[in-house]
């Protein structure tokens, strides 16, 4: 079967699917059918811009059939006031409902998520849900006890983080380190894929962002995150498959709280050139 295959009674021979193809291997000349180059086998990416940007839904892809591929739903598009209002609106949530989240939502999420950019169209991202609340205390608590390490040694990052408080307000009964979420979402991949480090943190945002346009809050989790790269015994707890690094941890759950106003940030740092 060809890499694609055209409808000829629908294309309208624009040109349009081999302007848009980023690794140029859809042949085609005014007045003719796209074809597959000689290289397209080698290259493609399976990106699915081909068929995606078609007006006709003329083209399939052997990956994906045009009647696969949702038609964008031209009411769902957002302006740019509404973009900028969610966008900034956005914030880290740190107090939660004492409420499960849906397993099913959290899947519809990390669907959105694998929407983001990767490089080469790798799609780097596995991803692990842990939504038991007893093992999730169970971990915070193991940080803690890296961290604890960490303050004892007086290691840099004690007094760069204030560990030394981190580490109080865990002892006082605040969850410095997942917030009570009830759920943390991990991404992981292979250490050695040269952009999963991007490509997990930019799924990771946009998990961030589809989480708060479902009614859910979501914040980093950076101690949970560091503790599996610095502490190896934080690493074995985790059971990531063997070569693999977690990129990005990410708490959710129901917010309790609602924010009213968006807050200031830094003015940005522009240079034009
Ligand atoms: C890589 C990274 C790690 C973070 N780690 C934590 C964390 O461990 N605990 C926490 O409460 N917030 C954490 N945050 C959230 C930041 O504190 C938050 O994004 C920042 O204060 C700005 O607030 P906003 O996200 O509400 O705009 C982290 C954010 C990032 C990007």
């Amino acid at each position: 079967m060809s890499l694609f295959t055209v409808d000829a009674g629908k294309c309208k021979k624009d040109g349009i699917c081999a302007a848009v193809c980023p690794m140029g291997i859809i042949d085609w000349s005014k007045g003719e059918n796209p074809k597959p180059s000689a290289e397209a086998e080698e290259l493609c990416i399976t990106c699915g811009h081909c068929v995606a940007v078609c007006p006709h839904g003329a083209l399939s892809h052997r990956a994906m059939a045009v009647e696969a591929c949702q038609p964008l739903d031209k009411e769902l598009v957002l302006t740019g006031p509404q973009a900028g209002q969610f966008l900034t609106s956005r914030r880290s949530i740190r107090a939660y409902q004492d409420e499960p989240v849906p397993r099913e939502t959290i899947e519809s999420l990390i669907r959105i998520a694998s929407y983001a950019p990767s490089g080469h169209n790798m799609q780097p991202c596995h991803w692990v849900v842990r939504d038991d609340r007893a093992e999730l205390k169970r971990l915070a608590g193991l940080v803690v006890d890296w961290l604890r390490g960490l303050v004892k040694a007086k290691h840099q990052l004690a007094e760069m983080l204030h560990l030394d408080r981190v580490v109080a307000r865990w002892e006082s009964g605040m969850d410095t380190i997942l917030r009570g979420a009830p759920v943390l979402v991990q991404v992981h991949a292979p250490k050695d894929d040269r952009t999963a480090p991007q490509g997990c943190t930019i799924a990771m945002a946009y998990l961030e962002l589809a989480a708060a346009a479902h009614g859910l809050g979501a914040c980093w989790a950076g101690f949970f995150n560091m503790a599996p790269l610095l502490h190896p015994p934080m690493a074995k707890e985790l059971g990531l498959p063997e070569g693999h690094q977690v990129f990005g941890s990410m708490m959710l759950g129901k917010p309790k709280y609602k924010y009213q106003r968006i807050p200031l940030r830094k003015t940005p740092d522009i240079v034009w050139k």
